[in-house]
């Protein structure tokens, strides 16, 4: 029989991703359960053509659930995320409660689906960056050995949630309208605007929780504890997909020819990268669609000795920096010969 599934955080910026990525890829599940916070229940969405309502989550959400898809912040990963274990579930979780406990597996599928198979009961869904630097840089890491990474982000509001995209919209409008918009949802004017990313800054180091995150998740995917990796990372005026300028030190001397014959073959990549037309990855180009989007191969000219490569990418947040990337782990644990045929 097919899992059945539950969705917590189903009205958010990245569940309603989720349930359309599962109707796409036409998951095969027996049930679909939406849950949100008490603020949606009874609210109506709908799945495969069928209307569905919203529960509001508590204890016996996970009755008869096979697997959760998590993504209604860290605080009700940590609360209800063991409860959907006991009641038999395997969770996906897209938030960063326990993408760094050795327990649970943090996947990219084109780059550590192996690690899977350690899991017990819960599976960490990666930061959207570090989901989308991983799957450029895996390969050319496996290709040439990877000896540093330095990379500079433009992220979207989505990441920060429905609320932040409706924000960037509403400011947007008020500016055009000479209007002025108090910033509810993040601590800056967003419209024509870019600021350092709004997560907590630690005082003592000068980085913030996201590039924290976005180093150490690096690293767990890559399986490189040490590996030197350096980000600034910064919020910008887009609705959602991630840009990420990156700088790449390998082991030995790579052209870009060497670098994009590798990109050209590995899975969740499309190069993007016509330089006679100046046309290389864009947001708008990244957004509604699966791949990574890498472009502007070069070499970095601050490295003489030849062993540095800068590109560009561009991934959407919402797909594989979340819920995409969500649902290509449930598809390994649950429905992998469905998905092969696919
Ligand atoms: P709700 O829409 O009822 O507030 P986003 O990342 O776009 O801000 O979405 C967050 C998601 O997490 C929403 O679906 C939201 O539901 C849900 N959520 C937030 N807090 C809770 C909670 N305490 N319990 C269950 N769901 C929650």
């Amino acid at each position: 029989a097919h899992p059945n599934v539950a969705i917590v955080g189903a009205t958010g910026a990245v569940g309603v991703e989720l349930i359309r990525c599962l109707e796409e890829r036409n998951f095969p599940l027996s049930r679909l359960k939406l849950l949100a916070s008490p603020r949606s229940a009874g609210k109506q969405m709908s799945f495969r053509g069928q209307p569905l309502t919203v529960d509001a989550l508590d204890d016996a959400s996970f009755d008869e659930v096979d697997l959760a898809f998590f993504s209604a912040g860290s605080g009700t990963s940590k609360a209800y995320a063991p409860k959907a274990v006991a009641a038999g579930a395997v969770v996906v979780d897209n938030s960063s409660a326990f993408r760094m406990d050795p327990a649970c597996p943090l996947v990219v599928p084109e780059v550590n689906a192996d690690s899977l198979a350690a899991h017990r009961g819960v599976v960490a869904n990666p930061n959207c960056v570090a989901i989308i630097a991983a799957v450029p840089i895996a390969p050319l890491a496996q290709a040439f050995g990877l000896k540093r990474v330095q990379m500079a982000t433009y992220q979207a509001a989505s990441g920060a949630g429905a609320a932040a995209m409706e924000e960037l919209r509403a400011s947007t409008e008020a500016a055009l309208r000479d209007a002025s918009y108090e910033p509810r949802v993040l601590p800056h004017p967003y419209a024509f605007n870019l600021f350092s990313h709004n997560a907590e800054v630690d005082l003592e180091t000068g980085y913030n929780g996201e590039e924290e995150k976005v180093i150490a998740e690096c690293r767990r995917i890559l399986d490189r504890p040490e590996l030197p990796v350096g980000v600034t990372c910064i919020r910008v005026p887009v609705l959602r997909a991630h840009a990420i300028a990156m700088t790449l030190e390998f082991d030995r001397p790579v052209s870009p020819d060497e670098a994009r014959a590798v990109l050209a073959k590995a899975p969740g990549v499309r190069i993007v990268d016509d330089r006679a037309a100046n046309h290389f990855p864009m947001p708008s180009e990244a957004q509604g669609q699966g791949d990574v989007l890498v472009g502007r191969i070069r070499q970095d000219l601050s490295d003489p000795s030849g062993r540095s490569l800068a590109l560009f990418v561009a991934g959407d947040q919402l797909l594989k920096g979340a819920a995409l990337n969500a649902v290509q782990i449930a598809e390994r644990l649950f429905a992998q010969a469905t998905a092969a045929v696919a």
